[in-house]
């Protein structure tokens, strides 16, 4: 019997509550939307030239998810910076989404001093730590969001928190039933994939993977976000390397490397919605056929909901399932990441 026919052995081996925090992401969605609405003291926005969004991590997911929802619907850029450099653009009418979960990330508090520098509108979305002291030193609004939990548990507070806080800012349209539906689905999800429900999908998907290593692709836009998410999750949660890719761009170069055998020991993931671009959806079927003979194995996973945000959060909420019950068929504490922890101590 594996660990996943259990829930009560799938508790015990998730002793600091990684599924518990996967499954409250709905809460978490709905509580950080009202907070986001709530923000007080936000820059003016009418004449903005560009949002650019700094983060890095975890913490950069809410900045991906925005710009991938929205690029085609604003008329400003919408830009994701996972860098200390703040690129030359960014000037006094760009908007700078600073968002750190810790508040304490190098990458993340470096460009933002440099965007205060440079006298950008500024909104820093942090759970605290410098980012937040600095960010009231200098009177900028800050949007908190609950602190004690790993920043890539906190996506929906950190997503949507920032959703709500450019909704009010006035850069973003109304996003009330978008932000409704996703809620309604995500509760629903969670209902059918969490622990309690015996050989749900997430469940056998992670069996199917196995020990082979993920490698998920998704269609450029919300698809990528979702597949980006599912590799650093595996990463995280599962302590697994992992791969992810765009398409098509992927079919300009990753398809020729999937010769004979090269397959055997990973597992594709395809990751597909509703609202995929008329002309790269039947590219899925043919290139899944193509990489087929180097052994590869193969899974389709498809996005529920109307909205592209429902859509999105719910490829988001399967992965983030499937990560965790990865790492708790591989015998590992999904929650801790040392090597990320030794690392940021090493770096002071
Ligand atoms: O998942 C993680 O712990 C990391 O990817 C962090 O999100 C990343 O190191 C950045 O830290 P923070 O989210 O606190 O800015």
């Amino acid at each position: 019997m594996s660990v996943l026919d259990d829930p009560d052995a799938l508790r015990a081996a998730d002793p600091s509550g990684m599924l518990d925090s996967v499954g409250a992401s709905a809460d978490d969605c709905e509580t950080g939307y009202t907070a986001g609405l709530a923000a007080g003291g936000l820059p003016v926005t009418g004449d903005l030239t560009g949002v650019t969004f700094l983060g890095m991590g975890g913490s950069a997911v809410a900045g991906d998810l925005t710009r991938a929802l929205f690029r085609q619907r604003l008329g400003v850029p919408l830009d994701v910076v996972r860098s200390p450099e703040l690129p030359e653009h960014c000037e006094t009418r760009s908007l700078v989404v600073a968002t750190s979960y810790s508040g304490d990330t190098a990458e993340t508090l470096a460009a933002f001093e440099e965007a205060v520098e440079r006298g950008c509108r500024i909104v820093a979305v942090t759970s605290g730590g410098r980012l937040a002291r600095r960010a009231a030193e200098e009177g900028i609004p800050v949007v908190s969001i609950p602190g004690g939990m790993q920043p890539r548990a906190a996506l929906g507070h950190l997503a949507f928190t920032t959703l709500g806080a450019l909704e009010a800012a006035g850069v973003l349209p109304r996003l009330g039933g978008e932000v409704r539906e996703t809620v309604g689905l995500l509760r629903a999800l969670a209902a059918e994939l969490g622990p309690e429900k015996q050989g749900n999908r997430a469940m056998r998907l992670a069996e199917r993977i196995g020990d082979r290593y993920a490698v998920i692709w998704g269609t450029e836009g919300i698809g990528s976000v979702a597949a980006m998410r599912w590799k650093t999750q595996i990463n995280e949660n599962a302590k697994r390397p992992a791969w992810w890719a765009s398409m098509s761009e992927l079919d300009h170069n990753e398809i020729v490397g999937w010769v004979d055998g090269a397959g055997a020991d990973h597992f594709l993931v395809t990751l597909r919605h509703d609202g995929e671009a008329p002309s790269i959806a039947p590219r899925f079927p043919l290139s899944v056929d193509l990489v087929a003979a180097s052994g590869l194995h193969h899974e389709e996973v498809q996005a529920v909901g109307d909205s592209a945000l429902a859509r999105a959060c719910s490829l988001i909420l399967m992965g983030d399932f499937v990560s965790v019950y990865l790492g708790l068929l591989r015998r590992v504490d999904p929650t801790p990441v040392e090597v990320i922890d030794r690392l940021k101590k090493a770096l002071g």
